[in-house]
């Protein structure tokens, strides 16, 4: 399919019509294991641990978004996290964003540092200064862009560079940005991390991961340890997210100016202290982001003038905008990070602001979406 537009790899690649019955939609393949005509001799699945049509049909259309040689799906965006973290040998470093979402955090802190990995936490946006705050014996830089919650945005292009020349490897949270909007492969990345949990399946109703590269290397190594650990999704899940992704473009589009208009409404109004959306020209990633992202995606971020309390109040006050962990779906859901989402990295370097509340804006009518924040917001 390379040649073809997104919106067209979107609905094809990977999910060719059924040669057997002309279906076309990828059938969701259940059977967990699969004929050998003699020892050895099949169509290339034996056990769905090991390989599974619905989910070959779904890495192959990430990797073709992505532009990646290939791709893996994961039972969640954690386990692609856990399967590439288990590509490094023991005792490597990671250098992680002073604002990776709480989760990466916790894997990384509570589960990989206990078993002799090292890791510190750097502002990436930061490049001038981010020389010096990468140890030499480094093997990997782990970004987000934009980031979860605070959305901050990192130059991939140049930290790829710096990482590079020190020899590590760096990986890219593409789960805010989607491929539709941002390509971190085609600007020096390693590998691409996503929870398809959220715009890629995009309606709330399936947890997984994906992992996109094309280095060789890195594909074996991620494919032996998706068999041997195992954590993969059900059939049922990869067809899920293979549908979300066909509307993916549509509903990027729309989440965008959705949250353009959420974003400008924010800035006016006295409550709010600081809106964070990479959109606004006085965004401090804006240049770069404009120059790496295809649209400013739908994540908007604000702190209330209030404080905690306030932010504590406005989010328990929205009815439209659902008070919910996760994002990326079609319906718009509001949260409190410190508490929430990120309540993992409480006294950490990566702490969240009490005040701050995250906006995951859907696709409804936008004018519904702002009245229901102008309300919450009337404390
Ligand atoms: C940026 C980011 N990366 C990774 C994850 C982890 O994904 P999952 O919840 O599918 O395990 C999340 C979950 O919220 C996330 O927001």
């Amino acid at each position: 399919m390379s040649g073809h537009g997104f919106e067209t790899r979107a609905i094809h690649a990977g999910q060719e019509p059924d040669p057997a019955t002309g279906a076309i939609v990828a059938p969701i393949s259940v059977s967990t294991t699969f004929a050998q005509t003699a020892v050895g001799e099949h169509q290339g699945y034996e056990y769905s641990r090991s390989g599974n049509p619905t989910r070959t049909s779904l890495e192959s259309c990430l990797a073709s978004l992505e532009n990646a040689d290939h791709a893996l799906a994961f039972a969640s965006g954690l386990a692609a996290e856990d399967a590439l973290l288990r590509q490094l040998p023991v005792g490597a470093h990671v250098v992680l964003g002073n604002d990776a979402y709480g989760g990466t955090f916790r894997l990384i802190d509570k589960v990989y540092r206990p078993a002799g990995w090292t890791w510190s936490a750097a502002d990436l946006t930061d490049v001038d200064r981010l020389a010096d705050r990468v140890p030499d014996h480094t093997a990997l830089i782990w970004l987000e862009t934009p980031s979860n919650p605070a959305l901050n945005i990192v130059d991939i292009e140049a930290v790829s560079e710096l990482a590079h020349r020190r020899g590590a490897r760096v990986v890219v949270d593409n789960t805010f940005a989607t491929p539709y909007l941002q390509q971190p492969l085609a600007q020096g990345a390693d590998a691409v991390v996503h929870s398809s949990t959220k715009y890629l399946g995009g309606h709330s109703d399936a947890v997984g991961g994906l992992v996109a590269t094309s280095d060789d290397e890195l594909a074996d190594g991620l494919r032996f340890v998706q068999n041997a650990a195992g954590a993969v999704p059900s059939p049922f899940d990869c067809y899920l997210v293979l549908r979300g992704l066909k509307t993916l473009a549509l509903r990027m589009d729309r989440h965008c100016t959705n949250a353009r208009a959420v974003a400008e409404m924010l800035v006016a109004h006295e409550a709010v202290e600081k809106v964070l959306w990479p959109g606004l020209p006085d965004h401090p990633g804006h240049d770069i982001a404009k120059r790496q992202m295809a649209g400013f995606g739908g994540m908007v971020s604000f702190t209330m003038r209030g404080g905690e309390s306030a932010a504590l109040e406005m989010v328990s006050r929205t009815k439209l905008f659902t008070l919910a962990e996760s994002l990326g779906a079609v319906e718009s859901l509001i949260e409190h990070p410190a508490r929430m989402t990120h309540a993992s990295a409480a006294d950490s370097p990566l702490a969240v602001d009490a005040a701050l509340v995250r906006l995951s804006v859907g696709v409804e009518t936008v004018s519904d979406l702002i009245t229901d924040l102008e309300q919450a917001l009337s404390i």
